[in-house]
């Protein structure tokens, strides 16, 4: 679990009612879950030690902004453990909270089961009736929705952009823009064929939201649901691309994904082939050589000329607003 740096103590009224929504989340936390709790008296669950422990820490963990790494046996309840606190404090504090997973499956469970588990103890206990109304989203990649701006282009310029055999995906694609919802690609069974699909998404350079309708565009609905959550369940891959392009925060704004928000990491033992993905450098024995064979090749003696003057790149810092512009 990781949070953002604290900051220097205010000492302002803000700072006030922060330590006394923290220390009434933590008061309700011990209510929820301990021998005899609402768990079990609201929702006649059971009462679990190692639940209850994990619970008070991650309460006073989101409380004090600080780290906390939770190692716990399958099937405790780890879920609810930081969902049920985090809520409160998402709410309590106006700070969001963000869920990343590493699989579909948990954010699934999450979404269907642990959620309506939350919302049923907040309407079932009065003093927890003020938190029921919690807004939850899950976030995707906006390569996932549909952009009916380029849908209708598409549509007019189809002779030219895509082969015979691709025209019927795209007669699919318009007939469930008529009735879908929200957008989103994993809605078409089967996926339509990669080609189409990448001319109608919404993740194009030539995407400008002042043009278009949030009426009529899947992407910024989306966007404006995302805003307004108090939970945004995300995957840890669109996560860490996110932080890796800059999508975080402005410059000195706390913060990992929205400022000032919460993060849980659950099935945190991934992250490192996820950040590894993201952050990390690949180096094979096959492409070393290349690269030296490209500098000097023993063989035909050629070698790469010198370069007449150096090639000055901008800091990757500097495209941060066009990155986070085409990712968020
Ligand atoms: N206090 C409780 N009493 C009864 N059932 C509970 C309680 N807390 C959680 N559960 C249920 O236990 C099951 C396992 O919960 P959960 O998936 O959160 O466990 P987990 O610790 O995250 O396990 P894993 O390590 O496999 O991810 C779920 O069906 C959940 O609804
Ligand atoms: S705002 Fe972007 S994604 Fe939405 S309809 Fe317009 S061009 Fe498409
Ligand atoms: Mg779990």
């Amino acid at each position: 679990m990781i949070g953002p740096v604290p900051e220097a103590a205010s000492g302002d009224n803000s700072a006030l009612l922060a330590r006394k929504a923290v220390a009434a989340t933590k008061v309700r936390v011990a209510k929820m879950f301990l021998a005899d709790g609402w768990l079990q008296t609201a929702l006649k669950l059971e009462h679990r030690p190692g639940q209850e422990r994990m619970a008070r820490a991650v309460a006073a963990a989101l409380g004090n902004d600080e780290a906390l790494i939770v190692e716990a046996g399958t099937g405790i309840g780890k879920s609810l453990a930081y969902l049920l606190p985090g809520l409160l404090l998402a709410q309590e504090t106006k700070r969001p909270l963000v869920v990343s997973t590493h699989t579909i499956a948990l954010q699934e469970q999450i979404f269907k089961k642990d959620l309506e588990i939350c919302r049923t103890l907040f309407r079932a206990v009065p003093e927890l009736k003020p938190f029921a109304d919690f807004l939850a989203t899950v976030l995707v990649g906006r390569a996932n929705y549909l952009c009916p701006q380029r849908l209708a282009r598409a549509l007019q310029t189809r002779a030219d952009l895509f082969e015979r055999a691709l025209h019927d995906d795209l007669e699919r694609i318009v007939d469930w823009s008529l009735k879908t919802s929200d957008g989103l690609l994993e809605e078409l069974q089967p996926p339509p064929h990669y080609d189409v699909w990448e001319a109608v998404n919404a993740d194009s350079s030539s995407c400008n939201p002042k043009t278009c309708s949030p009426d009529t565009c899947f992407f910024q609905r989306a966007r404006s649901r995302v805003r307004k959550a108090h939970l945004v369940i995300v995957n840890h891959s669109l996560l860490f691309s996110l932080i890796h392009a800059g999508a975080g925060p402005e410059t000195d704004a706390r913060g990992i994904l929205f400022p000032d928000d919460f993060v849980v990491l659950d099935e945190a033992h991934r992250i490192p082939e996820t950040a590894t993905d993201h952050f990390g450098a690949r180096l094979s024995s096959f492409g070393l050589d290349r690269a030296l064979h490209a500098l000097y090749h023993p063989k035909t003696r050629k070698r790469l000329p010198r370069p007449t003057r150096l090639e000055t790149r901008p800091h990757p810092r500097h495209d941060r607003p066009r990155r986070r512009q085409t990712l968020f």
